[in-house]
């Protein structure tokens, strides 16, 4: 068994939630069946979060590229997306959860359109734990955005540009409206961001798992946030002095 320290804990933790796909290869079954597997997965992952305490948990569901993917993989994520909002809606109100989402909400189907939003509006009071879902999100894609629209202002005469900083860039990206990630993990045994929260990413943690995403369980959870908890964050500074050397003879 797994031991977290209950203090310590990583404020938000976001998840790149990849393997669905091999998961399901390795059974001899479409890569379909995957992505319901790993449905279940953040159904069993969001519980436990919340149970943990955490402020924010962001989940890597769809990427701005994954529009490419073939467009039979696209509409079954779509159905699963919708399938999911509706199932949980009334759990995650009852939790007092927040759910946000974040990406290019424009290019999502109406379907998925209209359970997604009034359940952010119904839960956008909550305040135990904020569940962002990262849909048609791509970090560069995010980062560009808030640039147009700087470079708009500034154009309009409303922003001086030379009181632009990393942080009021960063003010600017819906992705840090939770604080920065303090944990990112990766399943699926790839050590890559692909596009995840590039900008909050900065000084997370991160952690890359074997584990495909559908088998990830409480227990691999509570491996990521020990490994965490193990760490010293230094932010660029000095860390602690190492334990004194024993004197060489
Ligand atoms: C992650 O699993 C889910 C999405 C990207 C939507 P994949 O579908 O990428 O699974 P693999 O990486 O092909 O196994
Ligand atoms: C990242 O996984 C996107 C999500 C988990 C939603 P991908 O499977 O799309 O990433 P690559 O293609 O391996 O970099
Ligand atoms: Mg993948």
């Amino acid at each position: 068994m797994i031991l977290v320290e209950g203090k310590n804990l990583p404020r938000h933790i976001g998840i790149i939630m990849d393997g669905n796909g091999r998961w399901a290869q390795l059974r001899g079954e479409k890569r379909e069946a995957g992505h319901k597997a790993g449905s279940a997965a953040v159904r069993r992952i969001v519980r436990v979060c919340r149970r943990l305490g955490l402020d924010a948990l962001t989940l890597y569901a769809f990427s701005e590229q994954n529009w490419s993917r073939p467009s039979g993989e696209v509409e079954a994520l779509m159905g699963l997306l919708t399938e999911f909002l509706v199932a949980e809606r009334g759990e995650i109100l009852e939790n007092d959860i927040r759910l946000v989402a974040i990406g290019d909400l424009s290019r999502l189907p109406e379907g998925v359109r209209e359970v997604l939003d009034p359940l952010r509006k119904a839960s956008s009071d909550n305040q135990k734990m904020t569940l962002a879902l990262a849909l048609s999100y791509g970090g560069r894609e995010e980062i560009a955005a808030a640039a147009r629209d700087l470079a708009t202002e500034a154009a309009a005469g409303k922003l001086d540009p030379a009181t632009i900083t990393a942080e009021t860039l960063g003010a600017r990206l819906p992705s840090l409206s939770v604080g920065d990630p303090d944990l990112i993990i990766r399943t699926g045994g790839e050590f890559r961001i692909s596009n995840f929260l590039l900008y909050g990413a900065a000084y997370a943690e991160l952690a890359f798992m074997d584990r495909l995403w559908p088998d990830f369980t409480e227990e691999d959870l509570f491996a990521a946030i020990a490994s965490y908890q193990r760490r010293e964050r230094r932010f660029g500074l000095v860390g602690k002095p190492l334990p004194a050397a024993p004197p060489t003879a």
